[in-house]
């Protein structure tokens, strides 16, 4: 039998939890505070915590971290009201197993607790980590709700626990700069410097000397010894932003630095070391760079041990309304003016709009829309161009090139086939077909072939196009085994 441990001052969620979990194979008892947990979880010896961030008293992540000070093996999964970046970075910091957001939804519930439950036996070995320095209350700005932010929140707090190499990837804007920034914040080596280079923006023969340094006489123009960033930073952290726009020759020095912590100066020979934690990030698929070569496989795979992949924010709609709450208050506070509202419209046009730029772009749209608005309210007027002339439809399934379909008063919107055309698209989009129209158009011409029996000369004639071609594309598409197997 599983001894759970449930730490909460709502009674509200001691009675949902007891009806939940008061088993045959689960007994549960409760606490309402943090102080009384500590006493009871002494008592009770429990496998599995689950905890409110926000109690009287002590609160949660308090509560945490005498826990884990007193069983570092114990798993304890942490609930919150608030989604903020802070508490989901804190909890995973000091070692929570997981958290959970409120409301929480039941059979989720089940099954992290049966997870937990498993990694408590699991775990019984393995050493825990112990938190070196308390946590600073940094007001980092990251927002996001949405179940892959909520991933990326848990890897900073994993990352920042840890000294190791973190690879960053994502389309411009998502904010791979802030979560490296974030995972700085919040690691041991806060204190220390942090140093951010944009390799794509340093020419390529002035990127290593950049990094490394160069000795007086190097090379034309070195006039006198140069410090390099790692130099500078050592015991630091340095962000490499970009990487994929690295040289092949720079890349070698970064993987001598990564793994003996050594390199020399541009022109020098005397071996040089240092202690640095490396962030890197790019936009570029870096995989497709090492199977052409221009990206070294050993300091891709060095670089890859944790990857933090941050989502394009049309895959994230949810958190929308969020940054844009934020972004109202923070340009607001920086004019030292009260937050512009904003009508229901406007938020549905922003959260139906594509954003190739990201959050970025959501940002700068936010920053206009406030500089343009006549009076207190953002309106649909206030928006720029694009964000309106977006049809939702399309938008919302997230079409590459989507806009094409998109004209404005064309006769294929509105009608009865463009609504089909959205289903289709949809479809073809969740399945995971790359190529939408030959899946579309293998689709109609097994429909026609069904209509007319097989009858090639008028299923081609139902479709328009001349047996030649359907048969061919009978062909291509391998439309005739299909049928007989069927
Ligand atoms: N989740 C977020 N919450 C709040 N602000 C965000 C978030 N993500 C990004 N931003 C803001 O969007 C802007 C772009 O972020 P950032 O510079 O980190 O993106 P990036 O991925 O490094 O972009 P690029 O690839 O173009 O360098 C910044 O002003 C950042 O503060
Ligand atoms: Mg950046």
């Amino acid at each position: 039998m599983d001894r759970l441990l449930l730490i909460d001052d709502e009674t509200d969620v001691q009675y949902s939890f007891r009806r939940i979990f008061d088993s045959r194979e689960i007994e549960l008892t409760t606490a309402s505070s943090g102080e009384e947990g500590l006493k009871v979880l002494a008592r009770v010896r429990p496998d599995l915590v689950i905890m409110d961030v926000r109690m009287g008293g002590m609160n949660g992540l308090e509560t945490l971290r005498r826990i884990r000070q007193s069983d570092a093996k114990l798993p304890v999964i942490m609930m919150t009201a608030y989604g903020t970046t802070q508490t989901a970075i804190e909890a995973m910091k000091l070692g929570a197993y997981d958290y959970l957001l409120k409301p929480f939804d039941v059979p989720k519930l089940k099954q992290l607790v049966a997870g937990a439950l498993k990694a408590a036996r699991d775990m019984k070995q393995v050493v825990s980590y112990q938190p070196l320095l308390e946590s600073e209350d940094y007001a980092l700005g990251i927002v996001g709700r949405s179940e892959p932010m909520q991933s990326v929140f848990k890897l900073i707090g994993q990352l920042a626990a840890s000294d190791a190499t973190a690879l960053i990837t994502g389309e411009s804007g998502t904010g791979k700069e802030l979560v490296a920034r974030a995972i700085y914040h919040h690691s041991r080596r806060s204190g220390q410097p942090f140093l951010a280079i944009n390799c794509a923006a340093i020419p390529e023969n002035l990127l290593e000397s950049e990094l490394f340094g160069h000795e007086k006489g190097a090379f034309t123009g070195a006039t006198a010894q140069r410090i390099g960033k790692f130099e500078q930073c050592d015991q630091g952290t340095i962000f490499l932003d970009e990487i994929g726009d690295m040289s092949l020759a720079t890349q070698t020095k970064i993987l001598r630095v990564l793994q003996s912590g050594t390199f020399e100066r541009v022109g020098g020979n005397q071996p040089l070391k240092v202690d640095v934690r490396v962030i890197a990030a790019t936009n570029k698929p870096l995989e497709q760079a090492v199977t052409t070569k221009q990206f070294r496989e050993d300091l891709f795979y060095r670089l890859n041990v944790v990857r933090i992949q941050i989502p394009p924010l049309r895959d994230r709609r949810e958190d929308i309304r969020l940054l844009v709450n934020y972004f109202l208050k923070k340009f607001a506070e920086g004019g030292n003016q009260p937050p512009k509202s904003i009508s229901p419209e406007v938020v549905t046009a922003l959260e139906q709009y594509r954003w190739p730029g990201n959050v970025r772009e959501l940002e700068n749209v936010i920053q206009r829309a406030i500089v343009v608005a006549k009076g207190d309210a953002i309106l649909l007027s206030d928006l720029p161009s694009e964000i309106l002339s977006c049809d939702p439809a399309t938008e919302a399934s997230q079409a590459p090139g989507a806009k094409a379909a998109a004209v404005a008063g064309s006769p294929e919107t509105g009608t009865d086939l463009a609504a089909v055309a959205r289903t289709l698209f949809r479809w073809a989009r969740e399945e995971g077909k790359l190529k939408v129209i030959p899946a579309v158009e293998r689709q109609l011409i097994i429909e026609a072939l069904a209509e007319t029996k097989g009858n090639q000369v008028q299923a081609a004639k139902l479709l328009g196009i001349t047996r030649a071609t359907l048969r061919k594309r009978v062909e291509k598409f391998k439309i005739r085994q299909e049928l007989s197997i069927k």
